[in-house]
């Protein structure tokens, strides 16, 4: 699979194009990376995902099969018939996950799917996921992709680097920003006694974007779904939202419903 998007990769250290030997990608200077057997390639040695483990990317993978951010998916989808709307766009997901987003958006639509994440148990689920999308290793500080390669960055609930964004971006190309808003997952919020990350109350995100986008729309996606108490459980370990206390300690038994409330924002950086 790594193959098929070989003329867009670039090596992280040197930005030199990458060629395929054997098992491994290299590129003219001889900084090689090895093709794993999942296809996968890790693209950031010495650089590790700290904040998030498996169990995080498991437990999110089950809160997203329960179907409570298909609205979320089906936004992004019009996000980028809107904007995105040539003929097979390149679209990179950002911090990708182990590739929800990436891989159940607008399954009808031919795209060039790429996605990467600092952490290596995410992208090794993503690669497990099926479809069409290529995973890798890599860090938000060194992509390793083109100038100009990409028509949209999609980035959800993961940290941004507008300067690479820009830089892999074609003239025009948009990044479609997903955060959270201040009624993000309230049930749980409550029960928490409001011991969230400041992240999670949207207004810093909107802030920075505004200071490193030319804005372009903000959409405000807000629901309540009925939830099942595995999804509930599943959100206490999956969610960057309880990731300050013990979540296991709080009695969740009375949610029942979960609020979706995030903020979708669109912004070009030529
Ligand atoms: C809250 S999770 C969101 C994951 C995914 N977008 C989703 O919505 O399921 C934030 C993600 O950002 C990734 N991340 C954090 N710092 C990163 C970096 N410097 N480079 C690449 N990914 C990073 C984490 O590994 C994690 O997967
Ligand atoms: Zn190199």
């Amino acid at each position: 699979m790594i193959d098929d998007i070989l003329p867009l990769l670039r090596c992280p250290l040197c930005g030199g194009a990458l060629s395929r030997e054997d098992c491994s990608l290299v590129c003219p200077q001889g900084h090689c990376y090895d093709v794993a057997r999942n296809g996968t390639v890790h693209f950031a040695p010495g650089r590790r995902e700290r904040v998030y483990t498996r169990a995080f990317f498991e437990q999110r993978a089950l809160a997203f099969a329960s179907g409570l951010y298909a609205p979320v998916l089906e936004a992004i989808g019009r996000a980028l018939s809107r904007f995105a709307p040539g003929e097979r766009p390149v679209l990179v997901d950002a911090g990708c996950g182990e590739g929800y987003y990436l891989r159940g958006v607008s399954p009808e639509r031919a795209m060039t799917r790429v996605g990467f994440d600092l952490s290596k148990d995410a992208i090794r689920m993503a690669a497990r996921g099926g479809g069409d999308a290529t995973f890798f290793v890599a860090d938000l500080a060194r992509i390793p992709l083109a100038d100009g390669c990409a028509d949209a960055v999609l980035d959800v609930f993961a940290p941004a680097n507008y300067r690479e964004f820009g830089r892999i971006l074609r003239p025009g190309g948009v990044v479609i920003k997903l955060s959270p808003r201040a009624g993000y997952l309230r049930e749980l919020r409550q029960l928490a006694g409001g011991r969230v990350p400041r992240e999670m109350d949207g207004e810093r995100v909107s802030r920075y974007e505004d200071a490193h986008m030319r804005v372009i729309c903000r959409e405000e996606i807000a629901y309540t779904q009925s939830v099942e108490p595995e999804t509930v459980r599943a959100l206490c370990h999956g969610s960057p939202l309880l990731s300050a206390i013990d979540a296991d300690a709080l009695d969740v038994s009375g949610v029942t419903r979960l609020t979706i409330e995030e903020t979708l924002c669109v912004g070009t950086l030529s």
